[in-house]
């Protein structure tokens, strides 16, 4: 089930977002995006009580953008993250977005099969973007938009 990540979520997220990256957000700043950023949804993936995945964006106007993206470990290769990117997918088309778009890192093959997956391409490479100095690609989706 995917559903809105609420603060009690918070422990299970920490957990797979320190797991899940370098350098990872903080517990405040999950608990700014979930209460006082009134631009981005954060969602969980849950099964049997148990948190196993997540996916923020935000949507300003018509321009929507992935923030973060994680499964759980144990729980990879069954399909949660594409079922998480078909759900924002979704979203974004009915909000009338005319494009989605995220920012990855160039080694990451695990996510840049799966946005290929999902229909994205790769639009251009941003020198140093991350912190430790690797580059990021940026993908990007074309959605239905008010056409
Ligand atoms: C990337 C990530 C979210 C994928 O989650 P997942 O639930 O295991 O992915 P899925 O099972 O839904 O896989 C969907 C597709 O993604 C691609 N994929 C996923 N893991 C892969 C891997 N290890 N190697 C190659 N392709 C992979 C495949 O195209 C796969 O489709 P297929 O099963 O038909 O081959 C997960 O590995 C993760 O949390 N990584 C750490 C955090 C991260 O990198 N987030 C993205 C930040 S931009």
């Amino acid at each position: 089930m995917i559903r809105e990540m609420t603060p009690d979520d918070l422990d299970q997220v920490m957990e797979i977002e320190k797991e899940a990256f370098h350098e990872h957000w903080k517990r405040e700043d999950f608990e700014y995006e979930i209460s006082k950023n009134e631009f981005s949804n954060m969602k969980v993936y849950e099964k049997d009580g148990q948190v196993l995945g997540m996916v923020g964006y935000y949507i300003l106007f018509d321009d929507a953008q992935i923030t973060t993206l994680a499964v759980s470990h144990q729980a990879r290769r069954h399909g949660i993250a594409y079922e998480l990117m078909s759900y924002v997918i979704e979203q974004c088309d009915r909000q009338k977005c005319s494009v989605l778009s995220l920012e990855v890192r160039k080694s990451n093959e695990a996510a840049i099969h799966l946005y290929k997956k999902c229909g994205f391409y790769e639009m251009n490479i941003r020198k140093g973007y991350y912190e430790d100095g690797e580059d990021a690609l940026f993908m990007m989706k074309a959605l239905g938009g008010n056409i």
